[in-house]
């Protein structure tokens, strides 16, 4: 098995702090990690939820991916990272399986991780993290 944990569950946001301020009403959240990932046009917020984070992530430019996402599906789930020991061994083997690659070679992703995406299309509709902490 080459995914050990949910590393965390991306939900795409118009409005970052009104998503933080409602998970935080609702729920008693604290943030844990926020930051900007200018190579994704993105910011993130990471709510720790046990080992797991929920991460709500928002466009900073209209031609990041979240932006198109939210243009053409609305806001909701992105998609799901899961924690591997290895990156690149992990896509290697499930491009080897069929599994259809965004990233052809691990990438660094927030908080210092090493992340690959795989597409929708081979995995049943779900956009897949594999996260190398
Ligand atoms: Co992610």
């Amino acid at each position: 098995m080459l995914l050990d944990e949910v590393d965390h569950v991306a939900i795409a946001v118009r409005d970052l702090d009104a998503a933080v301020s409602w998970y935080t009403e609702t729920f008693g959240a604290e943030v844990s990690h926020r930051e900007r990932i200018e190579s994704d046009g993105v910011e993130e917020a990471l709510i720790a939820v046990a080992d797991s984070y929920v991460q709500l992530l928002t466009p900073t430019r209209p031609d990041s991916t979240v932006a198109k996402f939210l243009e053409t599906k609305g806001e909701g789930i992105h998609h799901v990272g899961y924690r591997v020991k290895d990156c690149a061994t992990a896509l290697e083997a499930a491009v080897a399986s069929g599994a259809r690659a965004i990233d052809s070679h691990p990438r660094p992703g927030s908080r210092g991780t090493t992340v690959a995406f795989l597409h929708p299309k081979t995995a049943f509709g779900t956009l897949i993290e594999l996260v190398q902490e």
